[in-house]
């Protein structure tokens, strides 16, 4: 079985500080999805907006990932916090779980990511 794999574009990276994310949306298996960009420190990091505990978006919606305070991702359902460089569940009911991660490369001042199975979905 041949995979079929897509960099899609996601951020620019002018509009990212450090700490701020950005959502992006794409398809898999047919099904519409959502994922997010962390800039942590000088580094891009891509996970799905979906939560190993219930399978549900992380940010209930508002877009906002991370905290600052703590260093952490973090999940509004239930508190589960992850760490921002590999996605690993380290306090919550997912302890030990991961977020999907997706591999990240900057191109011309573009963020793009690599997500199997994926095209990105067109406007409207
Ligand atoms: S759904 Fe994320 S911690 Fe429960």
């Amino acid at each position: 079985m041949t995979e079929t794999v897509d960099w899609l574009v996601v951020a620019e990276i002018a509009n990212l500080g450090p700490g701020d994310s950005a959502v992006f949306a794409y398809e898999r298996d047919g099904m519409k999805r959502q994922g997010f960009v962390l800039r942590h420190g000088d580094e891009y990091f891509a996970y799905a907006n979906c939560c190993p505990h219930w399978y549900v978006d992380l940010d209930l919606g508002d877009e906002r990932f991370y905290d600052a305070a703590i260093d952490r991702i973090y999940c509004k359902n239930h508190a589960a916090t992850f760490t921002p460089r590999d996605g690993l569940c380290d306090s919550g009911p997912c302890f030990g779980r991961n977020l999907e991660r997706f591999e990240t490369r900057v191109v011309l001042g573009h963020l793009e990511v690599l997500i199997g199975r994926a095209r990105e979905l067109s406007e409207g």
